[in-house]
């Protein structure tokens, strides 16, 4: 059969509440038209982010039930600790209340000042716990990787040449460790190699410098692997993940993302001095080794999840869904990144709205508009995310202005879905109208959670 289905059945609904063009339009000026400020409850379809937005299963929702909330020692972690173990390989597993958790304190105890992280790119928040420890963190994307037009198999890759060159210019002894995102969530959610997987580690072996992933989103990395790189067709996504870990130190995990979670992660590692310290800090800051954030029941549900997630029927609707969305668009004319990622659309807002210039904010005009067409809430990643200002206070916009479309897992269905791309079309097909925007409030940092606009 040719059409893919979602495959599951549903058993317990949620309305969606209504609203009309002309409450949207009071609503957004109420919000200063910023998506953050915008109660969820006046939201259709929410493509703000898929970060613990997913739809648990019925056997997650028992595990829920059969959680073990002792303090110490308690069965559900053994059960998670075995499921992560199995899947990663790595010796040493330390549960967190998300992913920026292991980061704070994976980089509590490797960074600090004049140190040096390298990624493929950083999700913010990676960046932020680096620089927080007073090191610096520094992207090394392939040249193809931040061409929003190019369609290539691999645009999440490490850059190979550019971090040997890092490493002779920043000294091996000033990287602790090198990082790389899977998916490359910042760079499009696009998918990285294992080849390119393989080659940063034997880059980083000859210097001693460890390597971690960050698996948020590994499995969709694993499935794309599959589908697109020579020797994988005949593999589980499980052997593929397995492998893919195989290369590495240790990863940190938003179980949010690919374990179909609303909350939760883990910090995973082989060398026991270092796991050492992340448990003497997890102490202090999230909590007892066995349970470290989360309650018995999250780690059964985790647990579960890690499973769910790998099944083949899954990951082909996962994509699939996600690239019918890419393909619709496109077919239409908007501008998209391409190729579709794993988890999100990015419209390509530069090329989508040409007569906006990056210090009006297309991205945001295009954001504001999906929420009064159609109740829509997406996100800008553009200049309002990470424009900066030099000294005489001309604005210096970043490499690409999009905006993100992410895909809760197993929550929206294919009408939805087509719900979202005729509402996408028919702004593009308005596109003259829209306005430029100008900000009127903004913090000093990450501005683009808090700031108010209105439309020039
Ligand atoms: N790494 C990546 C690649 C991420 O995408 C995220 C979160 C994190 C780390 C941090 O994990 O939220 O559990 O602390 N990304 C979300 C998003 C917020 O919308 O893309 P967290």
């Amino acid at each position: 059969m040719k059409t893919i289905i979602e495959p599951f059945k549903i058993k317990s609904v949620e309305p969606i509440h209504f609203t009309t063009i002309e409450e949207r339009t009071g609503i957004l000026r109420e919000a200063g038209y910023n998506p953050f400020f915008i109660h969820a409850e006046d939201v259709l379809i929410d493509l703000l982010t898929d970060s613990g937005t997913s739809a648990m299963s019925a056997k997650q929702w028992a595990g829920i039930m059969d959680g073990d909330e002792s303090y110490a020692g308690a069965r559900s972690f053994f059960r998670f600790e075995k499921v992560v173990k199995e899947l990663t390989g790595f010796k040493f597993i330390i549960p967190t209340h998300q992913g920026r958790a292991s980061e704070k304190i994976l980089f509590s105890i490797l960074g600090g000042a004049g140190k040096f992280i390298p990624n493929n790119t950083h999700f913010d928040t990676t960046r932020a716990n680096v620089e927080f420890s007073g090191a610096e963190a520094c992207d090394l994307p392939t040249e193809e990787g931040v061409k929003p037009e190019v369609i290539a198999d691999f645009k999440g890759n490490m850059n190979i040449p550019a971090l040997e060159e890092f490493i002779h210019e920043k000294g091996p002894e000033n990287i602790p460790v090198c990082m790389i995102t899977i998916t490359n969530n910042s760079g499009g959610g696009q998918p990285v190699s294992m080849a390119n997987i393989r080659d940063t580690k034997n880059v980083l072996k000859k210097y001693g410098i460890l390597l971690f992933i960050d698996a948020c989103r590994f499995a969709e990395n694993a499935f794309f692997i599959k589908m697109r790189e020579k020797g994988y067709a005949g593999k589980t996504p499980r052997e593929i993940a397995q492998e893919m870990f195989s290369y590495a130190d240790g990863c940190t995990m938003s179980a949010k993302k690919d374990a179909i979670v609303n909350m939760g992660g883990f910090l995973a590692m082989n060398d026991e001095a270092l796991a050492s310290s992340a448990r003497n800090l997890l102490i202090v800051t999230e909590g007892f080794p066995t349970y470290g954030g989360l309650a018995g029941r999250d780690l059964e549900a985790i647990a579960q999840g890690l499973d769910e997630v790998l099944d083949e029927h899954y990951l082909t609707y996962r994509l699939r869904s996600v690239e019918y969305l890419g393909n619709k668009l496109t077919d239409a004319g908007v501008p998209i990144l391409q190729p579709p990622g794993g988890h999100a659309i990015y419209i390509d807002a530069k090329r989508f709205l040409p007569n906006i210039p990056p210090d009006q904010f297309p991205g945001q005009s295009i954001v504001s508009e999906l929420y009064l067409v159609g109740g829509i809430r997406s996100v800008e990643i553009g200049s309002v995310m990470f424009g900066k200002y030099d000294s005489a206070g001309n604005h210096i916009p970043p490499a690409m202005e999009l905006v993100r479309l992410a895909i809760p897992r197993r929550v929206y269905t294919q009408s939805h879905i087509d719900y979202v791309i005729e509402c996408v079309v028919e702004v593009f097909n308005n596109r003259q109208k829209l306005p430029g925007y100008k900000i009127v409030y903004q913090a000093p940092q990450l501005r683009h959670f808090t700031a108010r606009f209105e439309p020039l």
